[in-house]
């Protein structure tokens, strides 16, 4: 195939990936809206994508009913010793692990196109920022890599002759016989899918899945999983974190960085809008955050993305407003279901039930159906620069600096709303031990709980012991200019079932609460866990709070907590020798606490 690519690294990869792939044509991919328009149309065409008559520009796509979410199982860190991947991940050799995924990438792509998608995760050109390029076979991943990334032909221009990238390769693994008609949603079965990081090159191998983090390989592959081992070379790091301004009413700005795990509430947080008078929540970024170290000392952060995947279910206007206002045009849906009107809707959309819609699976649906109409992982691809509350400051090259760390989770019971680590070397402990249910976001069970440290247990590129060893490091570098740490949970119910926290645009009276904390502006009670809000220190004002609920959501109670203990030992006991001595002094000092 005659490729005219200048960038002498891509240019024998794509005639590498075109012989063991066999596609029937290699397009080049240049990011413009007449590429774009082109290639939904080719997908109108095939019956992939559905024009939404209610929304311009955009358009619902229904997956295979097997490929809805991210693949925990099938995702590996390959590493050439497999304690370098650690006991979070899944490792097998590099050499067995390509031989196995060559014999399937082997005439993957016959009877499809094979896009070269240039993409920048950060401006592009930009000193922060990273360049990849994929390969795929899918238009689905084209369009969305658009919205997600800065897909670009400026990008090939700044590579030049010999600059660099990280290979992205993705097959959804449904080679096409002569003549046979294609599905709506290829994808290959669960057993020979393939998510694969060779984070020692840089490299990212992607196979038999169209979904999400599977197949757009800029998000959690690229920018989470091969970032966060680049992020430990070289000094700084790439974090599973919503990054937001919050403004005071004396205009005072906060910068917070919050890592929950997938499905936990990040891009609400994210576009919140406070309920307390006067003050200002702007979006820098909804899941992904990269943090140098500044001239000031401070740690920076940047969003790497240019689009929200976000969650549908539970979006409203009463829950996420901004986000709403950000899919009114130009969005791609997924797995959302149709209604009669030609618009999409999802469980938690609004109060009025529809009579009548086209379910996920593409089935009639009607109030009487025993199924959710959407799929609980359906999701909306916006861009970020369409969000009304999106931060003047989210593309600025030199970050916005850090002053709050929140890690949580979904803790239907145990954990309070609110507390503050002692010291950063606590707050390394707060995030080392966090504890999550399990949510749709991947294939598997859901509401298990289980340890989710920093939110990162899915997306972390080395071993994980070695990526405590990191945090304490970037604390000792940070010394007086680190960020206060602090844990939440929003998701606290009540011995009947109800959420105990409204939630939402409530949450920030508990961010100003943190930001009190920072400037000094008031106490805090030790418990044997962190520090804790003093009895009307949590700005309640205008909220009808059952002071019984508010008792309970900041509760510690000493039994239940000690029953976490051995859970955190067994959990620390899975690194060994990787483990930071730190961490097993913060968890003596928890136990002697309680006593
Ligand atoms: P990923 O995109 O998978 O990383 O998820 P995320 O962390 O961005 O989670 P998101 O903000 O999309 O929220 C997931 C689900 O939790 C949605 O159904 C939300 O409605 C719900 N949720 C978010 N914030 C809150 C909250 O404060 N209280 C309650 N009760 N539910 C919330
Ligand atoms: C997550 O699961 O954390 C997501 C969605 O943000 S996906 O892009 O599929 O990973
Ligand atoms: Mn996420």
């Amino acid at each position: 195939m005659d490729i005219d690519v200048k960038n002498k690294k891509l240019s024998a990869w794509i005639s590498d990936v075109a012989a063991m792939c066999q596609p029937d044509a290699v397009y080049i991919c240049d990011g413009s809206p007449k590429e774009y328009a082109a290639m939904m149309q080719k997908l109108i065409d095939s019956g992939s994508a559905t024009p939404l008559k209610k929304r311009p520009n955009s358009y619902l796509f229904r997956s295979d009913p097997s490929d809805v979410a991210r693949v925990e199982d099938r995702t590996y860190i390959s590493t050439s010793a497999k304690d370098e991947a650690g006991p979070t991940n899944n490792w097998i050799a590099p050499a067995e692990l390509k031989d196995t995924m060559k014999k399937l990438y082997k005439g993957c792509m016959k009877g499809r196109t094979m896009y070269v998608i240039p993409f920048s995760m950060g401006p592009i050109g930009s000193p922060i920022s990273k360049i990849g390029i994929e390969i795929s076979d899918s238009p689905y991943v084209v369009v969305n890599m658009h919205i997600m990334t800065r897909v670009s032909s400026k990008v090939l221009d700044l590579l030049g002759t010999e600059g660099d990238f990280i290979p992205c390769l993705h097959s959804v693994g449904a080679p096409l016989e002569k003549g046979q008609q294609d599905v709506q949603w290829p994808c290959a079965p669960i057993e020979s899918k393939f998510i694969s990081h060779f984070p020692e090159e840089n490299l990212i191998w992607s196979y038999g899945s169209g979904y999400g983090g599977n197949a757009l390989l800029g998000k959690k592959c690229l920018a989470l999983r091969i970032a966060s081992a680049m992020a430990r070379r070289e000094g700084w790091m790439a974090e599973h974190m919503l990054v937001l301004r919050l403004t005071s009413p004396e205009g005072r700005q906060y910068h917070i960085a919050a890592a929950f795990p997938s499905a936990c509430g990040k891009t609400n947080l994210a576009m919140m809008q406070p309920s307390l008078k006067g003050w200002k929540c702007e979006c820098i970024g909804d899941d992904i955050a990269w943090m140098k170290i500044g001239p000031d000392g401070k740690l920076h952060a940047i969003n790497p993305e240019s689009g929200f995947f976000g969650v549908a279910p539970g979006t409203s206007y009463d829950t996420n407003p901004m986000a709403m206002d950000t899919l009114k045009e130009n969005v791609i849906f997924t797995n959302c279901a149709l209604t009669d009107g030609g618009d999409v809707w999802w469980e938690g959309m609004n109060d009025d039930l529809p009579s009548h819609l086209i379910d996920w699976k593409g089935r009639d649906w009607t109030p009487a159906s025993k199924t959710d109409a959407a799929h609980a992982n359906a999701r909306f691809t916006a861009p970020a620069s369409q969000c009304p509350v999106i931060c003047k400051d989210w593309e600025n090259p030199a970050g916005v600096p850090i002053d709050i760390f929140i890690f949580g989770g979904r803790r239907t019971t145990v954990v309070p709303l609110v507390y503050e680590a002692f010291s950063w070397e606590h707050g390394v402990f707060l995030g080392a031990t966090a504890a999550s249910e399990t949510t749709a976001a991947n294939i598997g069970a859901v509401g298990n709980l289980r340890r989710d440290p920093f939110a990162m247990k899915p997306f972390c590129g080395y071993n994980m012991g070695d990526y405590f060893s990191h945090w304490f490091a970037m604390g000792e570098k940070l010394g007086n200019a680190a960020p206060r740490i602090f844990y939440v949970n929003w998701f606290r119910k009540s011995s009947d079932g109800k959420f105990l926290w409204p939630g939402f645009s409530d949450n920030s009276r508990v961010l100003k609460w943190m930001c009190d904390r920072v400037d000094g502006r008031v106490g805090a009670e030790p418990s044997p866990i962190g520090l804790m809000p003093k009895p009307g220190d949590l700005d309640l004002s205008g909220l009808a709070l059952a002071p019984d609920n508010l008792r309970e959501l900041l509760s510690v109670n000493t039994a239940e907590w000690k029953a976490e203990i051995p859970d955190i030992e067994a959990h620390f006991a899975t690194f060994g020798s990787r483990l930071p001595q730190k961490l097993r002094e913060q968890l003596a000092g928890l136990a002697k606490r309680l006593g």
